[in-house]
């Protein structure tokens, strides 16, 4: 496995690799790798043959009063988790040579795909990860790129990206990895205290029944949302939105209708903590 750091770097190894005839899949990361990140590697490596990772903490998907300062970084543990994954590449850049320092005169913006949910609450957070994406797709120019269902959003709007923005570049969307109690397994987990870390499943929970409720009829679920909602906030949670979305547009939808697929999707505080999770329905 090599390290690599500049952008000419990892351009010469992909370069390198692909004049091998060897495939590669891509899987951008902000590195404090969990078994998340891990069943995404994996299932970059059944699909091409060389899997490159990045590990950048990208300061322009933060608000001021996020936690870019305070998100873990662990970059000695992580280049040994993507070396005993069997990873070809990992790239490590900074901030200068992924935004160097001069004054920058281009911005990407989003229609409508970021009015809700993640995008909704968090002001900034899609057009920063849609910029530093649509870089990596340039400097990697991977075939494949990977994703986790567990940021769905992330995954729609990146994957209209390429499709409008015409990047070769199939994307594929791994399963959420939970740990045994359904927690979903995500960086910021490290964060949540032992009491916060017992309620933290409650999400998960919230998610299924209401998924219950969905599949057995009940298609216009506002008041169960709503009820799911007050059970959370009695558990210790702090709700931002707990809701169903059109697949598509990512749109908060009232009725569902059977043969449509929807996201049905939570975010809530405990403590500090901010957690998401989904479940995917395709009535
Ligand atoms: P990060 O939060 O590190 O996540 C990297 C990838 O891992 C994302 O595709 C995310 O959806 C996936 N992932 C996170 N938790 C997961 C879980 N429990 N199961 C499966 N996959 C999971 O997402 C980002 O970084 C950044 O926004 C990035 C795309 C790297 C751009 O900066």
């Amino acid at each position: 496995m090599k390290q690599v750091s500049t952008i000419d770097a990892i351009r010469a190894e992909v370069t390198g690799l692909k004049s091998q005839g060897k495939t590669i899949a891509f899987v951008p990361t902000m590195g404090a790798l969990h078994k998340g990140h891990l069943s995404l590697i994996r299932l970059a490596k059944e699909k091409a043959d060389e899997v490159v990772v990045s590990i950048y903490v990208n300061p322009e998907q933060f608000g001021p009063n996020e936690d870019f300062g305070s998100y873990p970084r662990q970059m000695e543990d992580d280049l040994n988790a993507c070396e005993e994954e069997g990873v070809a590449l990992v790239f490590t850049p900074n901030d200068k040579i992924m935004y160097g320092s001069g004054k920058k005169y281009f911005r990407i913006e989003l229609d409508e795909l970021n009015a809700h949910m993640d995008g909704g609450s968090r002001p900034g957070f899609f057009e920063g990860i849609v910029l530093v994406v649509n870089k990596f797709f340039n400097i990697v120019k991977p075939d494949y790129a990977v994703f986790g269902q567990k940021d769905i959003q992330q995954f729609q709007i990146l994957s209209r990206m390429v499709e409008e923005f015409n990047h070769d570049i199939e994307m594929i969307a791994g399963p959420i990895a939970r740990a045994n109690d359904g927690l979903a397994l995500s960086s910021r987990n490290a964060y949540l205290n032992d009491h916060e870390r017992k309620a933290a499943p409650g999400l998960y929970r919230a998610l299924k029944y209401v998924e219950k409720q969905i599949r057995d009829g009940v298609m216009e679920p506002g008041l169960l949302l709503k009820h799911q909602q007050d059970e959370l906030e009695a558990k210790g949670f702090k709700n931002d939105y707990l809701n169903v979305f059109s697949m598509e547009n990512m749109q908060p939808v009232e009725k569902l209708k059977s043969g449509k697929k929807y996201i049905l999707a939570g975010a809530a505080y405990l403590g500090k903590t901010r957690l998401i999770d989904n479940i995917i329905l395709d009535l």
